[in-house]
């Protein structure tokens, strides 16, 4: 891609748009970044609040299901790049309510494709998860997820994320949307909203409430530095072929009981804080990236090592006691109610 673009950032209020949000606003200096998100529960504008006051960011409060919307958007903005972060994202949540994910996470990605076809665009980004190959037995390290893996999934959540990788490569296909895909191992860092593991645990430790493990912490996931994701993406967007899928993970795999007791130790609380409770349905048991694709086709791969990250990110969300203040105020409290409120 040249200069002076016009990139399409969907859900860039929430945890790994509004990281990438700030990667394009701090390093491709001449683009214009255009932001259109829903502003669900997940999102915090507050998150966008530095981004606001810059010339080269605009922002949309339009729901990506709106064909009207979003149509309108793109005749006014004429992006040449589209990257689609908006989704709902938490596992939990699909299991309780299925609908929504199918109708923003497929429908939606539809509607934003129309609307690339319609306009037509140099790129569009689909952002994926490696929950989509469903998950790998605990006793087989020696197993990993590769970009041919057959799509083979668990919950609601990853099902409509992995029809929506379908549907895009179908878009790619029929009509030739220069699409590309990627497939990333588990987030933390900034701005990550407190119903996932890591941001969940830093805010019960800092008040002092249990920490709900589900069964018996043993399950294993691959923890990637959200800033290594956005580069991850931003190389795809410059230097990856079209019609292809990239797996981006870090070679971290960490049981979330490990995860949990470096949290409380980076704290200095006491493990008496930690309390088993009932495992999510169908949980998945591992999760591992091959990132070789993306390592030897684009030179990208992780420069945080986890032992970093935590730090920053623990220190990030210290600091940003307020930030986390403001997403566990209203909906939360009933939200961590229901799903925890009763949970032996
Ligand atoms: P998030 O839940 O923090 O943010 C999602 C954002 O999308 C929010 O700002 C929300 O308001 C917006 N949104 C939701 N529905 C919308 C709609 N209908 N229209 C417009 N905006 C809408 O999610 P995240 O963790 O930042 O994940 C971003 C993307 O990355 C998702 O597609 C997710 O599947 C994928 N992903 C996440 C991870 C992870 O570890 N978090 C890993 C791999 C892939
Ligand atoms: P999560 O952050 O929801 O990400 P995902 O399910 O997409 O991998 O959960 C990460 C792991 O942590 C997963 O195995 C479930 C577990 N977990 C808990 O044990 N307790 C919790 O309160 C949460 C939110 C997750």
């Amino acid at each position: 891609m040249g200069e002076k673009k016009t990139i399409l950032v969907t859900g860039g209020a929430g945890f790994i748009g509004s990281n990438f949000v700030y990667l394009l606003l701090d390093e491709r200096k001449d683009w214009k970044v255009v932001c259109v998100d829903a502003l669900t529960y997940a999102a915090n504008i507050h998150t966008l609040n530095r981004a606001l006051e810059n010339k080269n960011f605009v922002f949309y409060k339009e729901d990506i299901r709106n064909r009207d919307g979003i149509f309108s958007i793109f005749e006014k903005e004429r992006p040449d790049v589209v990257v689609n972060f908006a989704a709902e994202s938490h596992v939990d949540r699909s299991i309780e309510n299925p609908g929504i994910f199918l109708e923003t996470n497929i429908i939606g990605t539809q509607t934003m494709m129309d609307a690339c076809r319609k306009y037509g665009v140099e790129r569009f980004h689909q952002v994926g998860t490696d929950e989509v190959y469903g998950d790998l037995p605990l006793d087989r390290p020696d197993l990993f997820f590769h970009e041919d893996t057959p799509i083979h999934t668990s919950s609601p959540y990853s099902t409509s994320k992995a029809s929506a990788d379908l549907l895009t490569l179908a878009y790619h296909r029929t009509y030739g949307l220069p699409v590309t895909i990627s497939r990333c191992s588990n987030n933390y860092g900034p701005y990550q909203f407190p119903e996932k593991l890591i941001p969940l645990m830093i805010n019960n430790v800092l008040h002092d409430k249990p920490l709900p493990v589900y069964g018996k912490g043993l399950k294993v996931r691959d923890w990637l530095y959200v800033k290594d994701h956005c580069y991850g993406i931003l190389a795809i967007l410059e230097k990856g072929r079209v019609g292809e899928v990239y797996n981006l993970g870090g070679h971290n795999e960490k049981a979330n009981i490990e995860i949990v007791k470096i949290i409380l130790k980076e704290l200095g609380k006491s493990e008496s804080l930690i309390t088993h409770v009932s495992d999510r349905k169908g949980h998945d048991q591992r999760y591992a990236i091959d990132p070789s694709k993306a390592n030897k086709e684009l030179g990208w791969g992780p420069t945080t090592m986890f032992k970093d990250g935590i730090k920053l990110t623990i220190d990030w969300y210290l600091k940003h006691q307020d930030w986390m203040a403001e997403c566990t105020s209203g909906e939360y409290t009933k939200y961590y109610e229901e799903m925890y409120g009763n949970r032996k």
